[in-house]
C-alpha cells in the first residue's frame, strides 16, 4: 500500500508525534481530530522507532483516534494510521 504523507498542520491524516516522558503520543488530526464514524474512520495507529514497528492501537467508530505508547525513544521516529477512506499515511516526530 502506498503511504501518503504531507505538511500535518494542513492535512489532518498525517499522525502528529509528540513525545512523551515515558513514550510518545500521536493523534490524527490536529487540532481537528479526524472524523469517527461508521463510514469514515481511523482503523489503527502504529508507531515506529528506529524503524522498527513498536506499538500498534487499533480503533473502531466513536472511538478518539489518540495513541499512547510506553517505549524505548529513539533518534528515528514515525507513526502511520490507516484511513478506512483516504489510506496510509505517515507523520514524523517533528
Ligand atoms: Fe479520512
Amino acid at each position: 500500500m502506498e503511504v501518503l504523507t504531507g505538511n500535518v498542520k494542513e492535512e489532518k491524516h498525517v499522525p502528529f508525534v509528540e513525545e512523551l516522558e515515558e513514550g510518545y503520543r500521536v493523534t490524527v488530526g490536529k487540532p481537528a481530530i479526524h472524523p469517527m464514524t461508521e463510514v469514515h474512520y481511523v482503523e489503527f495507529i502504529e508507531l515506529y522507532v528506529e524503524g522498527d514497528l513498536v506499538g500498534k492501537k487499533e480503533f473502531n467508530p466513536g472511538d478518539v483516534p489518540i495513541a499512547e505508547f510506553e517505549v524505548e525513544k529513539g533518534k528515528v521516529v514515525f507513526a502511520r494510521e490507516l484511513c478506512n477512506l483516504h489510506g496510509l499515511w505517515q507523520g514524523e516526530l517533528e
